[in-house]
């Protein structure tokens, strides 16, 4: 039977979520108000627009899901907030919020890591022990790490350029995947796996793979956009493509595109397995990889780490969808983990530790 309840609240990047989140893993109430349409229409993410927007909604959040949890704030035990990493002005609208509702109500404040969050979410529902490894993959951030406790991470490897996800959204905005109604309202990474599925010739284009002599975990996708870009003004220059015209190969590039994506990740995790079996930082009967973020949503990604994780003998899980990108969900359940271990609880968040850039 469940004990604690907590109110998590997440505004770090351009989500604005809230949930209620009970200690058997229920989630009591929901709510989520993304921006992705807006900022698709803006090409990335513009961070005063979240900031407006997540001003706008904050209150409205919180409230719908409280309200749809059926509990009152004063039943709350904690309210669990989003402070590092992530745009600072739009962490600070979260973390105000939560500094005026824990005056009001009394209720002890958890700060949370939002990385954490990702990684551990997937215990609300599934019982995963420590140590695992973690892989988060998303539109603002990559990394390899090990996960030892609630809260005690060792960092394996991190993206030394841009994030996969924010490659896979340059791709597609440069492919004009806009244009097409099909994929008018999907975000980058999500219309190059749909256009994907239509390749008729991938083999075609061929990417190098990144890093591939280092033996290090860390990350570069940087040098894989520019080839795609070249690619791209290739084929245009041979059909004379002007304008917003799509070339013929576009299902072909995203394939190719997709498939480099997903065999770099698999690549650096297959280094971060090898690691941790020299250094015995995962014990044998228990060998977990937890892939999150919003590009653990492609299929074609998450099998080909389903396929290194077989190789090296570990179970591999993600999240559902809707947990995998940005929510409030994660944040609350965080709390949980923090509550019942009772660590980081406090009466009050100084908005100097709130921070974009966090270890
Ligand atoms: O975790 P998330 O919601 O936000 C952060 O970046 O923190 O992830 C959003 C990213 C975007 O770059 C989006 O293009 C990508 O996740 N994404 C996908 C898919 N769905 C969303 N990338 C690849 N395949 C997908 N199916
Ligand atoms: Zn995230």
């Amino acid at each position: 039977k469940a004990k604690v309840t907590i109110l998590g609240i997440e505004t770090s990047c351009d989500d604005t979520g809230c949930a209620v989140v009970d200690d058997t893993g229920k989630i009591l109430g929901e709510s989520l108000y993304s921006q992705n349409d807006i900022h698709i229409r803006y090409g990335g993410v513009n961070p005063l627009i979240a900031y407006e927007l997540h001003r706008n909604n904050i209150e409205l959040a919180v409230n719908k899901a409280i309200q749809s949890s059926n509990l009152k704030i004063s039943n709350i035990d904690a309210i669990a907030v989003t402070t590092k990493p992530g745009m600072l002005i739009n962490l600070q609208v979260g973390v105000k919020y939560a500094k005026y509702l824990a005056r009001k109500f009394h209720k002890p404040l958890i700060p949370i890591h939002h990385m954490e969050a990702h990684a551990l979410v997937t215990r609300m529902y599934q019982t995963i022990a420590f140590p695992f490894i973690v892989l988060l993959i998303s539109g603002g951030h990559c990394l390899l790490a090990v996960a030892k406790d609630v809260d005690e991470f060792l960092l394996l490897g991190e993206g030394l350029d841009n994030a996969p996800g924010e490659i896979m959204d340059k791709v597609a905005r440069r492919l004009k995947l806009k244009n097409v109604t099909e994929y008018s309202l999907m975000p980058g990474g999500k219309a190059i796996e749909v256009a994907a599925r239509k390749a008729l010739n991938p083999e075609q284009f061929k990417f190098p793979l990144p890093l591939a002599r280092y033996r290090d975990c860390n990350f570069s996708f940087s040098g894989l956009k520019d080839s795609v870009f070249r690619s791209l003004t290739k084929k245009e220059s041979e059909h004379g493509t002007i304008g917003d015209e799509i070339v013929p190969e576009v299902n072909d590039l995203c394939a190719a595109f997709q498939l480099a994506v997903a065999e770099h990740i698999a690549h650096r995790t297959e280094r971060a397995l090898i690691f941790c079996e020299k250094e015995d930082l995962i014990s044998s009967h228990n060998r977990t990889i937890i892939v999150s973020g919003g590009v653990a949503c492609n299929d074609t990604i998450f099998q080909s780490i389903e396929l290194i994780g077989k190789k090296m003998g570990y179970r591999v899980y993600r999240p559902p969808s809707r947990l995998c990108t940005d929510n409030g969900v994660m944040i609350a359940w965080n709390g949980i983990e923090k509550f019942r271990k009772q660590i980081d609880i406090f009466s009050d968040i100084d908005l100097s530790d709130v921070t974009p850039i966090a270890p």
